[in-house]
């Protein structure tokens, strides 16, 4: 089904029915809430681990934390990836400090006890001290499973949650277009933030903020409730179509001249502007046309597998609980919010951009402005607040967090009032209800 011929804002073919709970604020507030997450939500989802390009050869690792745990990847022998708990069997001592790198041997700091990148111990000091003899060979690090889907490594905790794949239903088949393996992440970036990690998710399950957290957005982006198609999946993820290269509806631009920036977007694919004033919806149907022609001759050979509306389209893609896929043609951002430790009212937010390699580009314009175009260009971890920057849409989504967090404290507030065009926010709670009570 495609924007253009859809009856109503929800997909029929990709719909779920809501139950009504109210959504109370003591989930983004209070320790038991955070406690109950920490124990039934947060081991039974796939998490994201990290990038498989930077697993190269045997013994290549990353880490990811994650609230009081952390997780490492390593590539093994045989190509494939083994993730571990990042703890040390012998008495507890966490392993690898750093984000990456490449050792034969993963060595504790402590008192040396060294592991082969299959996670079994393989040497100790004094190995005849130990009452049943030599532990090496015998004593392994604790085994998490995991696997890997395009350019991404990913964990789970639990052995009943479904595999990898199934997880991911339906994106891994809804993107297989864009050919998303060889991407490469330029952008990395993360911050540590002063609200509950739910509070960016539900900004992500919705489009209403649109106009007044991004209107800048709006001569680009048609922001327009009936031209935007919601999909609700059984897996409990859900996506957003909002149609690109296209201006809102919710302003009359159609019939005015072409608004900036709309008017270089089209210059860049040889549109003249002035051809579409006073019907500037068309310009989409324009660069179509100009991508499958001029698409492989400036390197975008993937354009030739991509449907008319990834080739213009933002398909947003909200993966329960806390990942978020932002697809348009050349660009992946990949937004995610996990929780703090142990403080409920605070999160890490993460942003990271990725780009297919295009043949002859070194450098790329994205969200902060013109990079070069390799792996982490542009990596760092900051303080929301301290004026780094996340990214110029990110940082308007976060603006709102610190004060949504302050209104959800008080007395006054009784649960939310949601528009239809939220009920992915009403879905997210509920299944996040059905979790944290153990039913899933
Ligand atoms: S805690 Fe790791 S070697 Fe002792
Ligand atoms: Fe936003």
């Amino acid at each position: 089904m495609t924007v253009e011929d859809k009856k109503s804002r929800y997909s029929p073919e990709f719909d779920v029915d809501v139950r009504g709970d109210t959504i109370t604020a003591d989930r983004y507030i209070s320790r038991e809430w955070m406690e109950l997450e920490n124990k039934h939500l947060w081991p039974k989802v796939w998490h994201l681990g990290g990038m498989l390009s930077e697993l190269e050869e045997e013994g290549d690792f990353i880490r990811h934390n994650f609230g009081k745990d952390s997780v490492i990847m390593v590539r093994q022998a045989d190509g494939s990836v083994k993730a571990f708990y990042n703890t040390c069997p012998h008495r507890g001592n966490r392993l690898v400090l750093g984000e990456a790198g490449h050792t034969p041997r993963i060595t504790c700091g402590y008192h040396g006890w060294q592991f082969t990148p299959d996670g079994v111990l393989a040497k100790v000091q004094d190995p005849d001290d130990f009452a049943g003899g030599d532990p090496c060979g015998k004593v392994k690090l604790a085994e998490l499973r995991c696997d890997t889907w395009g350019p991404f490594v990913f964990w789970c905790m639990d052995e009943d949650v479904a595999p990898l794949k199934d997880w991911l239903a339906p994106f891994p088949e809804r993107l297989a277009n864009y050919g998303l393996e060889n991407w490469v992440r330029v952008l990395n970036l993360s911050c540590d933030a002063d609200f509950n990690w739910k509070i960016i998710r539900d900004n992500f399950n919705e489009s209403y903020h649109l106009p007044t957290i991004h209107p800048e957005l709006a001569t680009f982006i048609n922001d327009g409730l009936p031209t935007t198609l919601f999909e609700m999946y059984p897996t409990g993820h859900n996506a957003m179509w909002m149609i690109g290269h296209q201006a809102t509806t919710r302003v009359d631009y159609h019939s005015a001249e072409v608004p900036a920036p709309l008017d270089d977007i089209a210059r860049a694919w040889g549109i003249n502007p002035e051809d579409y004033n006073g019907h500037t919806g068309d310009i989409r149907a324009a660069v179509i046309k100009a991508k499958r022609e001029l698409g492989p001759s400036r390197g975008y050979h993937m354009y030739a597998n991509m449907t008319d509306q990834q080739l213009v389209d933002y398909f947003h893609c909200t993966l329960f609980p806390n990942l978020t896929l932002t697809m348009s043609p050349e660009q992946l951002q990949v937004l995610r919010t996990e929780p703090h430790p142990t403080d409920p009212e605070k999160c890490i937010f993460q942003h990271w951009c990725l780009y297919p390699p295009v043949e002859g580009q070194t450098e790329l314009v994205g969200p902060l402005g013109t990079v070069p175009f390799k792996f982490d260009a542009v990596a760092r971890h900051s303080k929301y607040g301290d004026g780094v920057s996340l990214g110029f849409v990110a940082d308007q989504d976060l603006s709102i967090g610190t004060t949504q967090q302050q209104g959800l404290n008080s007395r006054g507030f009784k649960g939310c009032v949601l528009p239809g065009q939220e009920k992915r926010i009403q879905r997210f709670h509920e299944l996040l209800n059905d979790y944290v009570k153990g039913e899933k």
